[in-house]
């Protein structure tokens, strides 16, 4: 019988995407994928540091895994991804948990089959992290979870150095792949039958190919032009960055979908430039500006962070000024998390918990009624939807719009990886229920 893997996955798309190569190199190893931990030989938690919460939930699941180890002595439990990469991080990790056989960073993510095999062969623990980013990586197959879409990283790590993130000292420097390898990939997905492919980066509209200098909204076009029938999506995108050339070639063609996303972080201006944003909520409204110029139906969705040091009434006032002012489709909200090393960490006047906790619960309620408002327009509308899944639970198939919307419906054939258009019944949130058309 085969051996058997499961891997466990925090943080954002990249870490996803990084999963699937994961999953790829287990493959190649000889182990299948199973559901449950319990029954897997091998374990892989491929962890994210971003805010504390994504740490304790780590540790927490790690731990409970101590028993489990006790009784299945050859299972292999391996900790990687950004949690392990922070200086000093893979000597608590190591001592919090003595059980994990191999531990193994952001940068050397590519050698874990290697740390496996070493195991395998007899060593009682592999962990080693690198200091600093090598090359982009090119040619290791991934094994896709989520068709019908399709992850393609662009970029690699970022420069931008927001005084709060963590990000820059845990993926590194920006490396942007080459534009033919990007296009090639994409080809060869498309060919295979993926439906969406979805670019992703740090931050996307700082992309430059080595070689050639093709910049993104060039790639954008190029990837476009790919013949069949397919949807285009990309994720993050600076609002420093964010130019009236790449509004003009989203609007270029109609794979592209029409939506956004575009962080702001906050309304106040003292509070961006304590972020070190590089941007005043005026160039942000202005940016949006540009967008609807050219795509007057984009949905906007963006990131929020309340409670960052010094962080007034006043300032948290600007936010949620700026956040009727744009009419977000969506957004996720965030309670500033101290990172330690990051420029924020060090900052006086912090905000007490208790005000961070009221401005997220009225923040959370702004962009909820947003939400349920743009959610509210789809009905009685026909909308086509690229159905990506079948819900157990409901027993309905689920799948989302060019907007990002979601829209459940029921089917007698399996329609995953179709596109579909559905009569909008009802809103519910962030969801719609509609019937197939
Ligand atoms: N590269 C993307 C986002 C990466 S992290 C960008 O620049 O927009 C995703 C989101 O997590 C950020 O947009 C920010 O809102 C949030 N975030 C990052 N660090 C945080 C921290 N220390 N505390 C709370 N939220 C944070
Ligand atoms: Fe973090 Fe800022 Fe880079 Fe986004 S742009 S990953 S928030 S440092
Ligand atoms: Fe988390 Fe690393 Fe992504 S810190 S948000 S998994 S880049």
């Amino acid at each position: 019988m085969n051996k058997r893997y499961h891997i466990v996955t925090y943080g954002c798309q990249m870490n996803v995407h990084d999963s699937e190569r994961i999953a790829g190199m287990l493959s190649r190893l000889g182990y299948v994928s199973c559901d449950r931990i319990d029954d897997a030989d091998i374990v892989v938690f491929n962890t994210c540091c971003i805010r504390e919460n994504a740490e304790n939930h780590a540790y927490g699941n790690i731990g409970m895994l101590k028993k489990l180890k006790a009784a299945k002595r050859d299972m292999i439990i391996a900790v990687g991804g950004c949690m392990p990469q922070q200086i000093g991080k893979a000597d608590v990790l190591c001592k919090k948990f003595p059980y994990v056989d191999i531990i193994f960073g952001t940068h050397n993510l590519n050698r874990l089959e290697e740390y496996i095999k070493a195991k395998l062969g007899g060593k009682k623990r592999v962990v080693e992290i690198y200091g600093s980013e090598g090359e982009v990586t090119e040619g290791d197959i991934p094994l896709r979870t989520s068709y019908p879409n399709a992850w393609i990283n662009i970029t690699y790590g970022c420069n931008n150095f927001c005084s709060y993130c963590i990000v820059p000292y845990v993926r590194g420097r920006e490396r942007s792949r080459r534009s033919e390898n990007i296009l090639a990939e994409a080809r060869s997905l498309v060919a295979e039958g993926y439906r969406e492919l979805t670019l992703l980066g740090q931050n996307v509209n700082s992309f430059v190919s080595p070689g050639d200098g093709m910049r993104f909204p060039e790639l954008l076009e190029k990837l476009a032009g790919i013949d069949g029938k397919f949807r285009l999506r990309f994720m993050t995108s600076h609002p420093k960055d964010f130019s009236e050339e790449l509004a003009r070639a989203m609007a270029s063609s109609g794979k592209i979908c029409h939506c956004l996303h575009l962080p702001v972080q906050s309304g106040s201006d003292r509070i961006l430039k304590a972020m070190n944003r590089k941007y005043t909520s005026g160039d942000y409204l202005k940016k949006i500006e540009i967008l609807k110029k050219y795509l007057p139906d984009c949905a906007v969705t963006t990131d929020l962070i309340v409670g960052f040091p010094g962080e007034t009434d006043e300032d948290f006032k600007a936010t949620l000024e700026l956040v009727k002012n744009v009419g977000f489709s969506s957004a996720f909200t965030f309670v500033y998390s101290p990172r330690k090393g990051t420029v924020a960490a060090e900052m006086p006047d912090k905000v007490p918990e208790e005000v961070c906790k009221e401005r997220i619960i009225e923040l959370v309620d702004l962009v909820n009624s947003q939400t349920r408002d743009v959610s509210a327009k789809y009905v009685g509308r026909t909308c086509e939807i690229l159905c990506e899944a079948y819900d157990e639970k409901r027993g309905l198939y689920l799948g989302r719009d060019e907007y990002g919307r979601m829209g459940y419906f029921a089917s007698d054939k399996n329609v995953i990886g179709e596109f579909v258009d559905i009569s909008v019944k009802e809103a519910n949130g962030i969801s719609l229920m509609g019937e197939l058309l």
